[in-house]
């Protein structure tokens, strides 16, 4: 695929792209007078009711795709063209029409990016396994602006690297836990910081011993791919001192449940529990590569639950980074021992504020669904951001209560803490990873469970991974770093 921004039609074009919305065109047309009129009485006889995909008519005899933009259920109303984009995409390749128009002079521009990424989703393909890949038709996407080309232009760029991320941290977890485990994740993350030139830390399991990072150890020591923490650092000299975002990122590569082991029947889509670790790490690529003015670590917490004879048994007791004794009464409440270790290291990077993506719960998964992340913050001013965020980007976003009534079922019996509470499970979770939450720090945790991966096609995403977390990440440390 390719994008051209353009200040006028080329001639190359084969087909002209057409949204519609009800039975009105939007955006000013690519289309003769005559051929406006002719789409026109198209629409107009169009019968009332769902507003299904016009196909392909010629219009004039130039061909038109008429992209149906409506707004339906809940989505809103730049998600609609995100998914028109998406749908126009995937049928301009089908129909192998190496050349489209899109004529949106008059869009503004996170309309225009809303297009952008539609057309982007429509190329992700995770086909790494398919002994038959499908060929792939690339289409040239030529839109035409007028006096905004500059503007447009940098938008176009932006997205591609920001979607070039997504479908990393996609392809990261859609690929199956025996290959992608700690150690091949590590490389991924050296990768990156070559690419960008980030600073990068990594501790392996010696280090992570010898410092007191006993959360990640416990957590994945009972696997042959031994644990790993990556610490990555973007800081321009443009940024504000006064402001350190640490992104911190569960990443269990594969979560067996370990001794307290997962029923077998959709055990396999825990190869998506390093989607909080992808998150972050797309992110922190993006903001690098857009050169946003603003310090950002990313810490990735990285290992495998297994069963195994060096596993952690339940009623084991550790002593996690921050001093406070934990008994792991679920081996499978895992996650949360990872992220007291990320929680730590973000404090002594002395971050002023913390986000961390993990895929938590089953408890999120059955409260919010597949569509709505739940956030939890001890910040208010940062949890509207979130929402204002999430709002953009076309990730939907709802606050969660830290529920002070229930922090009494995290206490432990033979030691300060235990790993799963009596009540509610995704605020238990929440609960817990604050009591690892340094002092003074804005932080919010986000509970991707649901909205990692699907098991059906959604939106403009296919079975898989969603690479949700990237676009609100990057929009709200544009937002902190303004
Ligand atoms: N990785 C799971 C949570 C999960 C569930 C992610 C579904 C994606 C989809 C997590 O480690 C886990 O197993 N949590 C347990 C906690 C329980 C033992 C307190 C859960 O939610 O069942
Ligand atoms: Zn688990
Ligand atoms: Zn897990």
């Amino acid at each position: 695929m390719k994008i051209k921004i353009e200040s006028k039609e080329s001639g190359k074009a084969i087909a002209h792209a057409l949204f519609f919305v009800k039975k009105s065109i939007q955006f000013s047309s690519v289309l003769s007078e005559k051929a406006t009129e002719q789409a026109e009485t198209v629409l107009n006889g169009m019968e009332e009711g769902p507003f299904e995909d016009l196909e392909f008519l010629e219009l004039d005899g130039v061909p038109t795709f008429f992209v149906n933009a409506a707004k339906e259920r809940g989505l809103t109303s730049l998600d609609h063209l995100r998914m028109a984009a998406y749908r126009l995409a995937k049928r301009a390749k089908k129909k192998q029409i190496s050349c489209v128009s899109l004529m949106l002079a008059d869009a503004a521009p996170e309309q225009l990016k809303s297009i952008i990424h539609g057309l982007y989703y429509a190329e992700y393909e995770f086909d790494r396994y398919k002994t038959k890949k499908q060929k792939s038709f690339s289409v040239v996407y030529e839109i035409v602006v007028q006096d905004q080309a500059k503007e447009f232009s940098k938008i176009a760029n932006d997205v591609a690297i920001e979607q070039a991320s997504i479908s990393m941290a996609r392809d990261w977890i859609n690929t199956p836990g025996s290959d992608l485990t700690p150690s091949v994740f590590v490389s991924e993350a050296e990768k990156i910081a070559k690419e960008t030139g980030l600073k990068i830390k990594v501790r392996d399991i010696k280090a992570l011993q010898k410092e007191g990072y006993n959360g990640l150890v416990t957590v994945g020591k009972g696997s042959q791919s031994l644990p790993y923490m990556v610490t990555l650092e973007y800081k321009p000299a443009k940024a504000s001192k006064d402001l350190h975002l640490a992104l911190v990122g569960k990443g269990l590569t594969f979560d067996t449940g370990g001794i307290s082991l997962k029923p077998a029947s959709t055990m396999w889509e825990m190869c998506c529990d390093m989607s909080g670790a992808a998150a972050v790490l797309g992110a922190i690529r993006t903001i690098a590569l857009l050169k946003l003015p603003i310090h950002v670590s990313a810490v990735l917490c990285l290992a495998e639950n297994r069963i195994g004879s060096k596993a952690v048994l339940p009623g084991d007791i550790f002593t996690a980074k921050n001093g406070k004794t934990v008994m792991v009464d679920n081996t499978d409440a895992e996650g949360r021992l990872a992220l007291s270790d990320g929680l730590a290291e973000a404090g002594l990077l002395k971050a002023t504020h913390i986000i961390d993506l993990a895929t938590l719960t089953g408890a999120m998964v059955r409260a919010l669904g597949y569509a709505v992340t739940g956030f939890f913050s001890n910040d208010e001013k940062l949890a509207s951001k979130i929402l204002e965020a999430g709002q953009t980007c076309c990730e939907k976003f709802w606050p969660m209560p830290l529920e002070e009534e229930y922090a009494d079922g995290l206490k432990g019996k033979f030691a300060d803490l235990q790993n799963i509470g009596s009540d509610a499970g995704a605020i238990s979770a929440a609960l817990f990873l604050k009591e690892f939450v340094p002092e003074n720090t804005s932080w919010s945790h986000w509970d991707i469970a649901g909205t990692a991966f699907v098991t059906k096609p959604w939106k403009y995403t296919s079975h898989g991974a969603t690479g949700i977390g990237v676009q609100t990440l990057v929009e709200l440390a544009r937002q902190l770093g303004e």
